[in-house]
């Protein structure tokens, strides 16, 4: 069942646990994010980034997750994940989507605020949930996301009270010491700017930057207000080096290569969905 993210996220905010948003690109990714999903009965997240149309159009992103999405109970939200530029989220709107995230963090504060504002306001009358991004995460290794050059920027909390009041976003992504990619040495999470933001906005608050966090990380974030986490370089990097050992061993048809990689994105969403809810 496709759905939009207010509800599986408003529920996961109020319940601690968290939604894992996965990155999918293609049919095996989104066929292994949502049988991980099935397995565990757990709702997933499908993170379409707008840097993956060239992969496949929001139109065709659209129709495999409408056709795996409505065959199982699952809830299932298909979700625009880093979208700068407004035409595509409104693409994407269009296209069926039912969350789209326009990140303008890299904006001056009332920029991102005037362009997130016109995102909520379009995307609420058509029944879509928007995510807003304040601060920026620095770059990890592998990264798919962030530039080698981001300056990290942690989140201020008044400025994201602010943010949410002018905006009415759904979910707000912020910068607490978490990096996109694979992490160069121990995270320093800030969990007094989390709590400082979680105690002025009680809204779901997003983590991205979920690959190579540990599970004490997770749970402690969880915990004070974190409700949705990303995870893109760790399914990439999983998948990539469970192929190269496969085909070290084996020549499986090209049929079968389809087969084995829904199974490695299917076990490793798993991993990460028995970190984020542990009802
Ligand atoms: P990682 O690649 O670090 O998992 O981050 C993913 C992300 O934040 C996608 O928006």
């Amino acid at each position: 069942m496709l759905v939009n993210f207010k509800d599986i996220l408003n529920e996961a905010y109020i319940n601690h646990y968290a939604v894992g948003s996965f990155n999918g690109y293609n049919y095996e990714t989104f066929k292994g994010i949502i049988d991980a999903g099935c397995e565990t009965k757990t709702p997933v997240i499908l993170a379409f980034g707008a840097k993956y149309l060239k992969n496949m159009s929001l139109e065709t992103a659209c129709a495999i997750a409408k056709s795996l999405g409505e065959r199982s109970d699952l809830p299932v939200c298909l979700h625009l994940d880093h979208c700068s530029d407004l035409d595509t989220v409104f693409r994407a709107i269009r296209a069926g989507f039912g969350s789209v995230m326009y990140d303008g963090s890299a904006l001056p504060f009332d920029e991102n605020v005037n362009n997130t504002k016109l995102v909520c306001d379009i995307a609420h009358a058509c029944g879509v949930s928007v995510e807003g991004e304040l601060g920026c995460l620095a770059a990890g290794e592998r990264s798919h996301e962030g530039a080698a050059t981001d300056v990290e920027a942690y989140t201020d909390p008044a400025l994201a009270e602010q943010f949410v009041d002018m905006t009415h976003v759904d979910a707000l992504a912020i910068s607490i010491g978490t990096v996109h990619g694979l992490y160069k040495a121990e995270p320093n999470i800030r969990i007094d700017i989390l709590e400082a933001i979680n105690k002025l906005l009680a809204i779901p608050l997003v983590l991205h930057g979920g690959s190579g966090l540990s599970e004490k990380d997770i749970l402690c974030c969880i915990a004070k207000g974190i409700a949705k986490i990303n995870v893109n370089t760790e399914i990439s990097v999983y998948a990539v080096d469970k192929t190269k050992e496969l085909l070290a061993d084996q020549q499986p048809h090209f049929s079968e290569l389809s087969l084995y990689q829904v199974r490695y994105v299917k076990d490793i969403v798993r991993k990460y969905i028995s970190f984020f809810d542990q009802r």
